[in-house]
């Protein structure tokens, strides 16, 4: 039965940025089809030209609030490339350092603020109270952790870059200071409680998996190609490496240098949305459509290249078997695996003798008329191409960032999650939060995608076959 409900929450938002579903119901109330839109502002590029190449890294971290330490880092990379000099190993260290301090903070705030009060309270939960508030009531010591372990990966990042929001560290040949002894001996003495903190998150999903195998089975799980970089021995990368696309059957389809992407990666545009569909050239669009992020490296890479971590893979691969590893709530799973190998390579990282180095920037001019940067930012692939002009002046620049590869996922994702669960026009809260949940298992970062600052809002619309709207479910 169809009734006209208005259904408005607003406690708080629990998605990064501004993104709207919308959900179309067919006469008889069952799901017809659903879409994932991205609200785009398109000029970030167009803006980028003119200006001068070593202005790049701090300029475009300013595209977003969330994620600044990426694009910094992607950006330095493509500069690098454009000015063809290799920069100092001590630099290279400092650089994947601060990269990790990301990591941490970002995996730990996802699972503790984001993802934990769907899965430690419930999806049908009250919504007043499905939020981090709700769960620092139900698990006060869990949550408590939670945040002390995302302020250990932002006190890496602030040791390092200092404590401004844009910090400009990494730059062209390299970074732009070395770092302190005593730095490093403080930052040493926090892993103790990080891995801690970690071991007791693993727990928490491993034994969520394993009580909801049955949702995990039907919740958003499809197939696709997966992409991350990996070393020279399958081994996975974040900052550095060649991208490699897998097949869901597991066959590498291809493995690439950064700089060959444009062979391998074409970007498709779909007139219902502003931001451009990403896909894997030699199979065309859809049919090339491949995911990032967690669940993608875990499943494209060979094994994770850190003890712990690589055990808690061989556990995963139990888990996440043929007919289970595209399922999209296992992203929560293999973010933990992540958080843990951010953490072992933060810690070999800082013990290596190597780390305090006072060189640490090459200086070239630029020699190369483009260059390209990859990294793999926490929610994915992040690629930066600049072309410049003999004087070293912007003169194209492209952008593409995980919420864009895994555009087509994540629409996937949220129309199988509308037709599981939505059926005779009954579109409960607690349904509609299954439907944003979808799209949270990847994380995405719609500021990043908008290149607009700020938080902003999720809406969910259900329409009726006459496009009229039935139910709304709006998170500030
Ligand atoms: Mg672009
Ligand atoms: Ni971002």
């Amino acid at each position: 039965m169809t009734t006209a409900t208005q259904i408005t929450i607003n406690p708080i938002s629990r998605l990064e940025g501004h993104g709207k579903v919308t959900i179309h119901l067919s006469p008889n109330g069952e799901v017809d089809e659903a879409f994932f839109h991205i609200t785009q502002f398109r000029g970030y590029e167009h803006f980028c030209q003119g200006r001068p190449l070593e202005e790049m890294p701090i300029i475009t971290q300013r595209i977003c609030g969330i994620c600044p330490v990426s694009h910094q880092l992607a950006s330095a990379k493509a500069c690098d490339a454009i000015c063809g000099a290799p920069i100092p190993e001590t630099a290279a260290m400092l650089r994947e350092l601060l990269h990790m301090g990301q990591y941490i903070q970002s995996h730990a705030l996802h699972f503790f603020h984001l993802a934990s009060p769907d899965l430690l309270l419930g999806w049908d939960s009250d919504p007043a109270q499905r939020n981090v508030v709700g769960v620092i009531a139900a698990a006060p010591d869990l949550a408590k952790r939670g945040i002390r372990l995302r302020k250990f990966g932002q006190e890496i990042i602030s040791a390092l870059a200092g404590k401004k929001i844009h910090p400009a560290f990494a730059v062209p040949g390299g970074v732009t200071h070395a770092l302190p002894q005593a730095a490093r001996l403080q930052m040493l003495a926090g892993f103790q409680e990080a891995f801690a903190t970690a071991g007791a998150a693993l727990g928490i999903i491993k034994d969520w998996a394993e009580q909801h195998m049955a949702e995990v089975n039907v919740f958003a799980n499809f197939a696709s190609h997966y992409a991350s970089l990996v070393d020279d021995r399958g081994r996975l990368q974040l900052y550095d490496g060649q991208l490699r696309i897998k097949g869901h059957d597991g066959a590498i389809l291809a493995q690439f240098d950064p700089a060959d992407y444009l062979q391998f990666i074409g970007e498709h545009v779909e007139p219902w949305s502003y931001m451009k569909f990403p896909f894997f050239k030699p199979q065309g669009y859809p049919n090339g459509v491949y995911r990032v992020g967690p669940l993608a490296r875990l499943n494209a890479v060979d094994s994770m290249g850190t003890p712990q971590a690589d055990d808690e893979l061989r556990q995963f691969r139990k888990i996440a078997t043929d007919d289970r590893k595209g399922a999209s709530l296992l992203y929560h799973y293999a973010r933990m695996i992540e958080l843990c190998y951010a953490l072992e390579r933060a810690q070999a990282l800082l013990m290596d003798e190597r780390i305090v180095g006072k060189q640490v920037r090459a200086t070239a001019a630029p020699t190369n008329s483009q260059g390209v940067g990859i990294i793999e930012a926490p929610r994915g692939t992040l690629i930066h191409h600049y072309e410049v002009d003999r004087h070293g002046t912007i003169r194209d620049a492209n952008l593409i960032v995980a919420t864009g590869h895994n555009n087509l996922g994540m629409n996937r994702a949220v129309t199988l999650v509308a037709k599981e669960y939505i059926h005779r026009g009954d579109v409960r809260e607690g349904m509609l939060n299954r439907v944003e949940g979808a799209i949270r298992c990847y994380d995405p970062c719609l500021s990043c995608a908008t290149h607009a600052l700020g938080q902003m809002q999720m809406t969910i619309q259900v329409l009726d076959h006459r496009r009229e709207i039935i139910a709304t479910l709006e998170r500030r």
